[in-house]
């Protein structure tokens, strides 16, 4: 995969001659909807589809660069949709769309759904109405080869790049919801992105879809100095070169960002006339390219990433100012130094045999002191650490939070080159390890169960709001519970984040901590974070404990989606007890629902609508406690089919 060509032309990704040769090209991508039905040869549906696509390119509409049509009536009706990229122009729109026209029906023989995408064009067809619908499967990605350089600048002036298109894109019109720009990144470059939803779509859906294809880009380009995730509905590009034409691109006259990430000013540049021909013949150039295609449901995608926040930079570290108070507890924080040869000794030299497993912060240690106690022992990763005294003293400020649902910190070594957290040792392993497991999971029944949740809320509740700090724990998941002999949850891992130079007084952060698939939508997007990113967590956790399943892709008979999906359906549906563990349906039916209930509030996306841990513990022990009605939770959407498409070097110019 890695290309051998000097690395500039790898930048461009050849698709752009695409646009100058389209009859001989095949499209950047295709999808024949196999399962959405066939039409036989010489029906009345081919030949609807024949007469619409004939009359496609001579269309008026296409002025706007968007074309929909339908022709026919009932069953036999088609409906299709054209849509040339923000920038083109109406001839180079018509041709696009001619050579697609021609082109798809013959790569999708018979099926009644097609979709096909130029670099200048998409088009596709259906027996459905594809107007005013906001789809995102099928969809594709695609990366430049080349690394970026200086990714943390690079990031950051991609997402003020992001920031202010999706801004733009989402304002536009009925007939154009396009941007395009620029912004100066790091070592001189410019990047150059472009955001267009098709303009069927309401303000609203093509937020939501560009959140969408933004939220993939770790996944399809991270540290990559191009890319673009391309769905039916939306689609976004960037490249640190121009790869747009800047001749045609209407400037809105005051692009005020809709997006509501608290982002700094993009500093966005008008683009001036210039040319891109001389891109496209370099283009030209023979370079491999890897498509990955997906049909994906935007839960699922937005599980696996998280741009917005990752886009961050990091801030210059911050220095936590020294006050008098602190100091004291610097002075009572030397008892709770150990050093480092007493801890080397504990854990055998840190050897393997002794190794426990990898936590979020490095690795962690089964130790031995000479006392006969035994530890856990955390190796933090040299990354990113604050400076010693700061160190010190927020080791101090976590070890004071002391409640049995917490995993209790003995102390800490700061030495040489490590720094080390001892923890009490924990006997029974984490929760993951038993209620994801097919046979061990039975070891848990619903009373283990119920016990471990309120367990945990308690803990949560008391790092939120009994504790001196509000301490929030950002990456609460079912590794992060231990369970002690008696099966009683200890949570562990909280108060990282502030030994991580993260401030926990700001409600956004540059540095995510956190697991995919329990993090809030708010703190994926936006990086914000709250006791209520905490709750969502929460949520999620119980509804995995109670279902034992993972929230990841679940498969269940005919039904699939990732387990936040599966769950609303049912629930919606009045199934919900088909989600319940089997190995816990036997038990009190009544308190398990309540449980659900009670889960499906804390996930819901608005902030405000999720109650506070104090109330969920309230609710969890006492039933006479009335539970408002949950609405849809974030990133629950209805099931879409899902499949990867084998990941293959993909050379458009070859198979041309
Ligand atoms: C489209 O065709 C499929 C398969 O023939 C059929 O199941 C579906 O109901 C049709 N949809 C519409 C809207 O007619
Ligand atoms: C349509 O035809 C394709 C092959 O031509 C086949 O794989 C597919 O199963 C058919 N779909 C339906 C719904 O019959
Ligand atoms: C469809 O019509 C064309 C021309 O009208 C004819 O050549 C072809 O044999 C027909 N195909 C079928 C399957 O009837
Ligand atoms: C083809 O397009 C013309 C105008 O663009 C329109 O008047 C005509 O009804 C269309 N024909 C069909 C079959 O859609
Ligand atoms: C095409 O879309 C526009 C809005 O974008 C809508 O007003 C119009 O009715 C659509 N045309 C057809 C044939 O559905
Ligand atoms: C459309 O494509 C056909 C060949 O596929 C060509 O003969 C025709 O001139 C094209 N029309 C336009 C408007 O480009
Ligand atoms: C890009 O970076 C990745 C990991 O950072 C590395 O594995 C890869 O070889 C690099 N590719 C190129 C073309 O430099
Ligand atoms: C946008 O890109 C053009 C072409 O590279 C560049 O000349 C211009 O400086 C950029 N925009 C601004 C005004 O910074």
């Amino acid at each position: 995969m890695v290309s051998t060509m000097p690395g500039f032309l790898c930048m461009f990704l050849i698709l752009l001659t695409i646009s100058h040769s389209y009859a001989q090209t095949s499209f950047l991508y295709n999808f024949c909807m196999n399962e959405k039905g066939n039409y036989t040869a010489n029906s009345t549906y081919h030949n609807n589809l024949n007469t619409l696509l004939s009359n496609l390119s001579s269309d008026t509409d296409i002025d706007y660069g968007f074309y929909n049509f339908s022709h026919g009536q009932s069953s036999d009706r088609v409906n299709a949709i054209g849509l040339c990229r923000g920038d083109v122009k109406p001839d180079a729109c018509r041709r696009c769309l001619n050579d697609s026209k021609v082109l798809l029906p013959k790569l999708c023989p018979n099926q009644k759904e097609a979709i096909g995408w130029y670099d200048s064009c998409m088009l596709r067809y259906s027996n459905r109405s594809l107007f005013n619908t906001m789809e995102t499967s099928p969809s594709f990605y695609m990366w430049n080869l080349v690394n970026a350089t200086d990714i943390d600048q690079f990031n950051q002036a991609l997402r003020n790049l992001l920031d202010s298109l999706i801004g733009q894109a989402t304002l536009g019109d009925s007939k154009r919801k396009f941007a395009a720009a620029n912004v100066s990144g790091p070592a001189f470059q410019t990047i150059f992105g472009l955001m267009q939803c098709t303009p069927d779509l309401s303000q609203q859906d093509c937020t939501e879809c560009l959140s969408g294809v933004i939220a993939e880009i770790p996944r399809c380009c991270d540290g990559k100095r191009g890319g673009r995730v391309v769905r039916p509905s939306c689609n976004f590009r960037y490249e640190t070169y121009s790869f747009y034409d800047p001749t045609n691109i209407e400037i809105p006259p005051s692009p005020a960002p809709a997006a509501p990430a608290p982002a700094p000013a993009p500093k966005v540049s008008a683009l001036p006339p210039s040319t891109t021909d001389t891109l496209s013949t370099e283009g030209k150039s023979k370079t491999y390219l890897t498509v990955i295609a997906i049909v994906v449901p935007i839960a699922f995608v937005i599980l696996v990433i998280l741009m917005c926040v990752y886009l961050r930079t990091r801030k210059s570290r911050k220095q936590i100012e020294v006050q008098a108070e602190n100091e004291d507890e610097i002075r009572s924080a030397e008892t709770l130094q150990l050093d480092l040869c007493t801890i080397m000794t504990a854990t055998n030299n840190f050897s393997d045999a002794n190794r426990l497993g990898e936590g979020g912060f490095g690795p962690v240690y089964k130790g031995k002191l000479s006392n006969g106690q035994e530890i856990a022992v955390k190796r933090l990763s040299e990354n990113s650490l604050q400076g010693d005294i700061e160190f010190k003293s927020e080791v101090m400020l976590v070890a004071k939070l002391q409640h049995r649902n917490l995993v209790k910190l003995l102390g800490f070594c700061l030495e040489r080159r490590e720094r080390l957290l001892v923890y009490e040792f924990v006997p029974n392993k984490s929760l993951d390890f038993f209620i994801f497991d097919e046979v061990r999971r039975a070891e848990l029944d619903w009373e283990k169960r119920h016990k471990i949740i309120r367990g945990i809320a308690r803990g949560l509740l008391y790092l939120h709001e009994d504790s001196r700090l509000t301490i929030i724990h950002r990456d609460l998941k079912a590794s992060n519970i231990l369970l002690d002999a008696g099966m009683h949850p200890k949570i562990s891992d909280f108060g990282m984040a502030r030994l991580f130079e993260v401030d926990q007084t700001q409600d956004n952060t540059n540095r995510i901590v956190g697991t995919y698939g329990y993090m809030a939508p708010e703190y994926v997007f936006y990086g914000q974070f709250s006791v209520k990113s905490d709750v969502y967590s929460f949520g999620i956790l119980v509804l995995e404990i109670v279902s034992g399943q993972k929230n990841s892709w679940v498969q269940r008979g005919e039904n699939e989606g990732d387990l936040l999906t599966y769950i609303w359906q049912n629930w919606r549906n009045g199934t919900v007890s088909n989600i319940i563990d089997p190995t816990i349906a036997d038990s009190s039916r009544n308190e398990i629902m309540r449980f659900i209930h009670i889960a499906l509030l804390c996930v819901q996306e608005k902030v405000g609508d999720r109650p506070t841990m104090a109330s969920i513990v309230l609710m969890l022990s006492s039933h006479s406690v009335s539970l408002p009605l949950p609405s849809q939770p974030a990133f629950s959407v209805p099931s879409r089919n899902f499949s990867v498409i084998q990941s293959e070097e993909y050379d458009p110019v070859a198979s041309a």
